[in-house]
């Protein structure tokens, strides 16, 4: 049994202050944790019985209130907890237990209004479980983020209005909060990761220090045992392609009709329904490169991460059309061995004397241009595979774009960060406005609908189905393209 959830499904109408914020801080200050899942509630209950239940979910206060607002704003009851807690469908030793909801009746024919009132109590209530620890990150019994709960397919597919002008507001001011709170949280997190390394590095350096006169008399051979064991103990993820480079530049690669995959796991590294997004993506990073019609400077374009060459087609189809109006260099850099063998058997890359490929990692080969110091860039598309976000991009990448684009340059990237969820990717999208701030440039994103324009890739009911592919890496029905320049 659990109150707070209990109290979330709204059972009282209206929605008043006097009643839901006094009960609720009530819980909360009387040691009912925000962060207290329904999960939780259904493993208390089951302590006695010897089972295991293997639930690996978390249903929190906030997905309760979620589901809540959403039902009533759809008309429905709210009575899909019995006792305050879901309903256990199946308990299988094979397989984890099912949790689902008891049925709701409809309440009334069209939406639960919410009064001015009401609306202000609800955002009342998500920021008093905020206060006291709520996360913004979890995953329900139905694999849904609170975000989901609120606009399944985030904030970019909606269109439709709510039934009324305040139901819309509430659910749009519901949503925001929530990617706030994404953002806040994401970015406190970051921080206290750098303080503990920053610790972790000081402690590390006093303690080396103190045992340096006993490191000169270890032997090479204790060195190659302990590199051995800490081979062995490489885990699951650090050896995924997708997780690690290294391994990636070791994994072999297959083309496909319609894409570039890991050739024993079938992970996509790059598919062919993304056509239309490196389409706008080549005429963006060259979108600064044409304005100025007397200057005759040569155009340089880089591109990191070549994969099917589909967007450095699209950059040679409109730097080849200006080829009389101004010269180009279109720079690639390319570093899997297999794509690298690709590019050089194809005489329509390999002989073109425009294109200039830059073999190896973009951490190494562009570093050595910087130093050079006599290469700038008109426009610059990085879409790489097995890098992350803030070890790669925020704490490289964006150092290299503002050291190697012209004033007036245009930067891009593919931007699939967290979009296996719409709801993640509407947080990261905000992060990235943030982060790239602090590097003196702006951002802007173009709202792609990819449902039309992704013409090649099967579709299943309007969802991408990775044809051949294991696993989707991308989960959203719309695209947010990035133009990123100087402020
Ligand atoms: C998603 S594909 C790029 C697809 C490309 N935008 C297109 O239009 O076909 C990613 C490519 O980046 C390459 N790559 C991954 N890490 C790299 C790195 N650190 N430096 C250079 N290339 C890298 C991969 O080998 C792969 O060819």
């Amino acid at each position: 049994m659990s109150e707070l959830h209990e109290l979330l499904t709204l059972p009282k109408l209206p929605i008043t202050k006097d009643y839901y914020i006094k009960t609720l801080q009530y819980y909360l200050s009387n040691g009912i944790p925000a962060t207290y899942t329904l999960e939780n509630v259904i493993e208390y209950n089951n302590t006695d019985t010897g089972r295991t239940l293997n639930l690996t979910t978390n249903t929190t206060p906030l997905h309760t209130l979620s589901r809540s607002i959403s039902l009533l704003s759809n008309g429905y009851n709210t009575d899909y907890l019995k006792d305050g807690m879901l309903n256990i469908d199946t308990v299988d030793d094979q397989q984890a237990t099912k949790l689902k909801m008891y049925p709701v009746t409809k309440r009334l024919s069209s939406g639960y209004e919410f009064n001015e009132e009401e609306c202000q109590t609800i955002l009342d209530i998500i920021n008093l479980l905020f206060e006291y620890g709520a996360g913004w990150n979890f995953l329900d019994f139905e694999n849904k983020t609170i975000g989901n709960l609120i606009y399944n397919e985030g904030i970019g597919s909606v269109t439709a209005v709510a039934a009324s002008a305040n139901n819309t507001i509430l659910l749009n001011n519901i949503y925001l909060r929530f990617v706030e709170a994404g953002i806040a949280t994401e970015l406190l997190f970051r921080k206290v990761e750098e303080v503990e390394w920053i610790e972790e590095k000081e402690e590390k350096e006093i303690e080396r220090e103190e045992e340096e006169e006993e490191e000169e008399e270890k032997t090479a051979a204790a060195t190659e045992e302990q590199m051995n064991k800490n081979t062995n103990n490489l885990d699951i993820q650090e050896q995924n392609p997708a997780d690690n480079q290294s391994v990636f530049l070791e994994t072999p690669l297959e083309y496909t009709d319609s894409s570039l995959i890991t050739k024993n796991n079938k992970d996509g590294v790059m598919m062919d329904w993304e056509s239309d997004i490196m389409h706008i993506a080549a005429e963006t990073v060259l979108s600064s490169a044409y304005q100025e019609a007397n200057d005759k400077e040569c155009i340089n374009v880089l591109n990191i991460g070549f994969g099917m060459g589909i967007i450095d087609a699209f950059i040679e189809n409109i730097c080849a059309s200006n080829n009389d109006k101004k010269k180009y260099r279109h720079y690639i850099c390319e570093a899997h061995p297999d794509v690298i063998a690709r590019f050089e058997n194809d005489p329509i890359w390999s002989k073109n004397p425009n294109i200039i490929l830059l073999k190896g990692r973009w951490q190494d080969t562009l570093n050595t241009i910087l130093d050079q110091g006599d290469i700038f860039f008109d426009g610059i598309y990085y879409d790489t595979f097995s890098e992350h976000y803030n070890q790669d991009m925020l704490n490289d990448l964006y150092d290299v774009v503002v050291g190697l684009l012209k004033p007036k340059g245009v930067f891009s990237f593919f931007n699939g960060l967290g979009a296996d969820n719409p709801f993640f990717y509407d947080v990261y999208k905000e992060i990235v406005v943030l982060d790239l701030q602090n590097y003196g440039l702006t951002c802007e994103y173009k709202l792609i609908k990819l449902d039309s324009s992704a013409e090649n890739c099967k579709k299943n009911n309007g969802d991408i189905v990775w044809d051949g592919v294991k696993q989707s890496y991308f989960n959203c029905k719309y695209y947010y393209h990035p133009k990123i320049s100087f402020m």
